[in-house]
């Protein structure tokens, strides 16, 4: 039987968590229905009970969680973009998917649920760095289907005392991240192309800033969030970043030096629902959760290059 259910364990972000669980000899169940999910994520997760389904589907959801003590719920479609494109798709596999998954985590007696909340709901407001007490100002069908999410876990603590635990997750990077869709993160994007000796798009003028974070520090953020005692931490929302910003420009410059890529980016207009600069205030989740970031911005950087270079 698992104690531990890791949806979205074919993604990115999944597959580095349940890895984690899977060394430290947890006992893992994973879903995953494969519209963003890769099966070769899955490579070195054979020990975990993999499960092919989709969040959609209540019975499937039941069938997930039965006999497990804590969800780590990080099945999304991950991309501002394409919400814009497809609304209606996002807030299926974003909102629906959620609600079925807290209604199936409730009857079968789970514990715990930490979600993958997104620093897109804080929004394009000028204040830096976000802190949780902040109003959410969404601007994407994306930001406002995982901020729904994040309100849904609250209310299940409230109304039926599932213990739920919200990470607002800044722009997390590193290896296994999918370099090759047009709704992948920039950073997977780069390295793909530079190391490709292809040249990338900078959608704006590159001064943007993001508080990039790497998975290492993310998976940690997880482990503590179940971890920690629910009386600090149920039906709390806390930030999952590092609390320093760079530019698209300036990562550039870095990224050049760790490819040997020798070109100068294109650039071309600013994408819509994109915001200027996201920096996350990290004192509570040093409060709630003992979080302190593991892996600096250039060493994760540095890590992901190599795992792109090995050829993913
Ligand atoms: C947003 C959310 C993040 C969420 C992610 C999911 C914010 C602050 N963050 O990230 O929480 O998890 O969506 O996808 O809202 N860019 C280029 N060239 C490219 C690709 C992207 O210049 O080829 C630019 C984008 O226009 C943007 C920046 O790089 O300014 C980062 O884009 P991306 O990696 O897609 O993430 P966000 O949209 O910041």
């Amino acid at each position: 039987m698992a104690t531990y259910l890791v949806t979205g364990a074919a993604g990115f972000i999944g597959r580095s968590i349940a890895a984690a669980l899977l060394a430290r000899g947890e006992r893992v169940r994973g879903i995953d229905s494969f519209i963003a999910g890769k099966h070769a994520n899955l490579v070195g997760l054979e020990a975990m009970d993999f499960i092919e389904g989709d969040l959609t589907d209540p019975a499937t959801c039941a069938r997930a969680c039965e006999g497990v003590e804590i969800v780590f719920h990080e099945a999304a479609l991950a991309s501002v973009p394409r919400s814009v494109a497809d609304p209606a798709a996002t807030n299926l596999h974003c909102v629906t998917a959620t609600l079925n998954l807290l209604v199936a985590a409730r009857a079968a007696g789970v514990r715990r649920v930490v979600y993958a909340g997104s620093s897109s709901a804080y929004g394009d407001t000028p204040t830096l760095p976000k802190h949780e007490d902040m109003l959410p100002n969404p601007i994407s069908p994306y930001a406002v289907a995982k901020l729904a999410g994040e309100h849904y876990m609250r209310a299940f603590t409230r109304v039926y005392g599932l213990e739920t635990v919200v990470l607002r997750y800044f722009n997390v990077f590193g290896p296994y991240q999918d370099p090759t869709s047009h709704y992948s993160g920039v950073l997977a994007i780069f390295c793909r192309k530079m190391l490709a000796g292809e040249q990338p798009t900078i959608y704006g003028d590159g001064e943007q800033s993001r508080d990039f974070t790497y998975i290492d520090n993310v998976v940690h953020a997880n482990l503590l969030a179940a971890a920690a005692p629910a009386e600090k931490v149920s039906g709390q929302m806390v930030n999952a970043a590092t609390g320093s910003r760079i530019t698209l420009n300036e990562t550039f410059r870095i990224l050049r030096e760790l490819t040997g890529y020798t070109g100068e980016p294109a650039y071309a207009p600013a994408r819509a629902g994109d915001i200027r600069d996201s920096l996350a205030d990290i004192r509570l989740a040093g409060e709630l959760l003992g979080y302190r970031p593991i892996v600096d911005f250039r060493e994760g950087l540095r890590r992901t290059v190599e795992w792109y270079r090995q050829g993913e």
